[in-house]
């Protein structure tokens, strides 16, 4: 899926560096909710405990949400609302890790949630396999220490290129 060889123009455009904190992890996520919008999809590729869920939070922060952001595990979903000044459009939080078959996918609904009316964030993707959609910004997310984690943002599709460069200008620019 998202290891898959990209064209070299795209993969020009990841973006790599390090998060030290927990709160780092929330204002990285804060920054990127401020530009998402409604049809986005974005994958949280990482390993247990790496920080997924706590990038979300700030997703939901960046988009006004005055929802409590949660694990998802038991439920696969969750639904918040994004703030007034967005719209208040979904904010679609999944979990696949306890999805057994990719087939389960299509039972649930879930792929009704990326064409959508709302954002959608996903963490253990890898469960979905090939019924992701192409254009999608990855995100992948490693353990470097107790509090230290490596972030990648890899845009697939000239949407999340433009979002990560944007990203880009306004963190480091
Ligand atoms: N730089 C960091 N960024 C994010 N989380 C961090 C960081 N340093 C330490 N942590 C800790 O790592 C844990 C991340 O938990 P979180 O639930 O967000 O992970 P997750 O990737 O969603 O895990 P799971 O796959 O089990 O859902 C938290 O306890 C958090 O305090
Ligand atoms: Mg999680």
């Amino acid at each position: 899926m998202s290891e898959r060889k990209l064209p070299a123009t795209q993969a020009a455009h990841e973006l790599d560096f390090i998060s030290h904190s927990p709160a780092q992890t929330e204002r990285i996520g804060q920054r990127l909710g401020e530009q998402f919008q409604a049809g986005d999809l974005i994958l949280l590729i990482g390993d247990f405990g790496v920080g997924k869920t706590h990038l979300v939070k700030g997703v939901a922060r960046g988009l006004e949400s005055q929802d409590l952001v949660t694990s998802p595990s038991f439920v696969i979903v969750n639904e918040y609302r994004a703030g007034r000044s967005r719209r208040a459009m979904p904010i679609y939080h999944a979990d696949l890790y306890r999805i057994a078959e990719t087939g389960e996918i299509t039972t649930i609904g879930l792929d009704e949630l990326w064409d959508g009316d709302g954002v959608c964030l996903i963490e253990w993707p890898e469960r979905a396999g090939a019924l992701l959609p192409s254009e999608h910004l990855a995100i992948h997310m490693q353990h470097l220490s107790e509090t230290k984690r490596r972030l990648r943002l890899a845009p697939h599709g000239s949407r999340y290129v433009a979002l990560v460069d944007r990203f880009k200008d306004m963190t480091f620019g």
